[in-house]
């Protein structure tokens, strides 16, 4: 489902499936993600990435990010997709998150119209940097003109 679709089909490839194997993997160990599959006469025919995100931000809440939303062609307009949407919303809630969000490319204005009808507002621009394509120095270094330069401290 994810190489069956114009806008990913040059991203996915089901020839060689360990690196699917290997994300899958670490899907499964961390708690914090869920996949869920939908799943007809033994054949997978919708699937949805949930994923929980902790945070500082409106007063340390929980927010889920959904990724991933596919449904098989002749599935579609059924209303398969509306309820794995559903269930993550559902989901989200249940772990205490206060938002659920998610990204759309904008060349997919079905998938626009689906979302707001299940209550989502297109309220932010996303913005993405492929880490493939982008060079290492794309950045100017930071240069104070005095102060020096702030230490960073990383928390994991
Ligand atoms: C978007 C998608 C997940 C919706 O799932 P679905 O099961 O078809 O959705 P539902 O039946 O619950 O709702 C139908 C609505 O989905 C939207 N939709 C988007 N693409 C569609 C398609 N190819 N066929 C039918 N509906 C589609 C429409 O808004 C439709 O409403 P409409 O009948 O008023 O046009 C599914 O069509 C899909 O996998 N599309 C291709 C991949 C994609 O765009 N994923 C979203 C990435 S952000």
């Amino acid at each position: 489902m994810l190489a069956d679709d114009p806008l990913s089909a040059g991203r996915e490839s089901p020839d060689d499936l360990a690196p699917y194997r290997a994300a899958f993997a670490a899907v499964d160990a961390d708690p914090n993600q869920m996949l869920v599959v939908a799943e007809r006469d033994g054949r997978a025919v919708g699937t949805l990435q949930l994923t929980i995100l902790p945070g500082l931000a409106r007063r340390g809440a929980c927010r889920g990010q959904i990724e991933a939303v596919r449904v098989a062609r002749d599935e579609r307009g059924g209303g398969l997709g509306a309820a794995l949407t559903q269930w993550a919303i559902d989901e989200a809630r249940r772990r205490g998150c206060r938002l659920v969000q998610l990204t759309s490319d904008v060349a997919r204005p079905d998938a626009h119209r689906f979302y707001e009808r299940l209550g989502f507002a297109a309220t932010h621009v996303g913005f993405k940097l492929n880490l493939d394509a982008a060079p290492m120095t794309a950045i100017a270094p930071y240069r104070p003109d005095e102060g020096g330069v702030p230490v960073l401290h990383e928390q994991h």
